[in-house]
């Protein structure tokens, strides 16, 4: 258990708990306000993300920072973005469930340290190992459910939307509750 994010992150960025600390470049811990309300959870680092050492930083990200930005979520101010594995799968493969499970202390740590109100999971990975294993993106986006005291809520993985840009609409909506949500239960986040 850890007190202070400088001590989380000084042990997090060594990690070598399963083989993807091997072929990383950078790990990619998160970004954003450590004290916010609302936490995004992707899936793992990409290229760009590798390369640069944040979540969401290339051509699904910059979907994402799209949406955030219509109901006035800023990276940089009012939110925290991390990802179900700190460290790029090779050829953007899914996180395996054991790098998963190596990971998921970490992130337990950064909640816990957070306390976040809202923890958004973006795409199918985040949702089926945080809200329930059988979670369907299609069909339960947009829901929010409280698990352990947090409204827990997902929606679809922008890379999902830029090979299928039908459900668009249907993302933008869950951002519209969202927003709704967040005016409900935070305090500080608007
Ligand atoms: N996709 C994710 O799920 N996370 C990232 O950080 C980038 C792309």
């Amino acid at each position: 258990m850890y007190n202070t994010w400088e001590e989380l992150k000084a042990d997090c960025s060594g990690c070598q708990k399963c083989l993807l600390g091997a072929t990383r470049t950078n790990l990619v811990f998160g970004v954003g306000n450590e004290n916010a309300e609302v936490l995004f959870i992707g899936e793992g680092p990409g290229e760009q993300e590798d390369l640069k050492g944040e979540p969401f930083v290339g051509r699904s990200g910059q979907l994402l920072d799209k949406y955030m930005d219509a109901i006035g979520l800023d990276r940089k101010k009012n939110i925290y973005i991390a990802n179900m594995v700190k460290c790029r799968p090779p050829h953007n493969r899914d996180p395996q469930q054991d790098e998963q499970e190596a990971c998921l202390d970490w992130l337990r740590e950064q909640v816990r340290l957070m306390k976040p109100k809202i923890i958004v999971c973006v795409g199918r990975i985040a949702a089926q190992k945080l809200i329930g294993a059988d979670f369907k993106v299609t069909q339960q986006h947009g829901e929010f459910i409280e698990k352990n005291g947090v409204l827990m809520m997902g929606t679809f993985h922008p890379a999902a939307l830029l090979r299928n840009p039908n459900n668009k609409p249907q993302a933008l909506e869950d951002f519209l509750k969202l927003r709704d949500k967040i005016k409900e239960v935070c305090d500080h986040t608007y």
